[in-house]
């Protein structure tokens, strides 16, 4: 099935200094083992007691994830300094940000916290006197620099534990749990959303066309009365007239060829059926050794097939970007 094919990774990154005496985290932390067979938890605390942290490691675990959740107990308005370490370490020029950093760029980042006080103080009025999303925001925007698709934070309030003075160590593990369900839920859409299978879907899609694959990759997502324009032809239906397109487009060029999908944008218009546009940056050679290199505009219509659970584009109409 094709969900199955894109089945998206979730890499969970979490710290707690003193991981051992830990209630909240440490349920939440088990929870989400238990109910995801293919989770990756990084404990950065057993990886690096040293605080050497393995930037290679940590890198290429965040390249293989489509999720990244960082899990933590809020200390002093922020992440524990291990996490703020990582983060300064990890998320490095060229990777994260500035040229070529744009390693994470489309991954989704999910903050789960849990917060000492009480939610009465996080207001002007409180000791705390600003909103738990104020003291996020230095995390919201490093999600932004590193085009990130930032997601609202899982947080809740109560888990410092003082028995007889503040919170038992009962109410504390069971709104824990009450935590790891509301996470739970929170993956669960982001994997399941059928918007985000076709952005996964069209990220796939112009892989294959960066390797200008067989035609059979391509068929297998088109209906039968496919209409189709491209800006080199004119415009045809179904799979015969993309069997020819295709055959005279590929022996054109030279070896392999890129596909940079810009401004991507995903309309869900009825149920299962999407309207999207975006535009494409197409580099390559010629077999005549000229050089391709143009941004294109598409715009693509496709419905989820049920039966097949898989999508099946529509209509597929390609300008040349003016
Ligand atoms: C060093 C330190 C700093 C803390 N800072 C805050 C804070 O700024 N705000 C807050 O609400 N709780 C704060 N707490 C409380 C922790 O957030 C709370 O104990 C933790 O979330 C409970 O999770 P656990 O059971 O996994 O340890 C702090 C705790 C420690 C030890």
């Amino acid at each position: 099935m094709y969900v199955q094919a894109i089945k998206m990774k979730i890499l969970l990154i979490t710290t707690h200094p003193n991981f051992e005496k830990s209630i909240a985290n440490k349920t939440i932390v088990a929870q989400l083992e238990t109910d995801f067979a293919d989770i990756e938890i990084r404990n950065l605390d057993k990886l690096y007691p040293d605080y050497q942290i393995d930037i290679a490691a940590e890198q290429e675990a965040l390249i293989a994830a489509d999720i990244v959740v960082l899990q933590y107990p809020f200390y002093w308005y922020s992440v524990p300094g291990m996490l703020k370490l990582w983060m300064d370490k990890v998320l490095s020029y060229g990777f994260a940000y500035g040229t070529g950093g744009d390693q994470l760029k489309g991954k989704f980042l999910l903050q789960s916290l849990t917060v000492g006080g009480a939610k009465e103080s996080y207001h002007p009025n409180g000791y705390n006197h600003f909103k738990v999303e104020e003291f996020l925001r230095p995390i919201e925007q490093t999600a932004y620099l590193a085009q990130m698709k930032y997601q609202e934070p899982v947080y809740t309030f109560r888990n410092f534990q003082k028995e007889g003075v503040w919170n038992s160590e009962s109410q504390v593990s069971a709104q824990a749990m009450k935590h790891a369900t509301v996470l739970k839920e929170r993956i669960r859409a982001i994997t399941s959303s059928k918007k985000t299978a076709v952005k996964e879907f069209v990220s796939e899609w112009f892989r294959h066309f960066d390797t200008l694959d067989g035609n059979g990759y391509f068929v297998q997502y088109l209906a039968p009365e496919v209409q189709m324009k491209f800006p080199d032809s004119d415009a045809f239906t179904g799979h015969d007239g993309f069997h020819s397109w295709y055959n005279e487009t590929k022996s054109g060029f030279e070896g392999t060829t890129t596909h940079d999908v810009q401004n991507l944008k995903v309309r869900e218009v009825a149920r299962h059926h999407f309207e999207l546009d975006m535009e494409v940056a197409l580099k390559g050679t010629m077999t005549t050794g000229a050089m391709v290199d143009l941004t294109v505009a598409e715009s693509w219509t496709l419905h989820w097939d049920e039966l097949s659970d898989r999508p099946v584009i529509d209509r597929y109409l390609v300008s040349l970007k003016k």
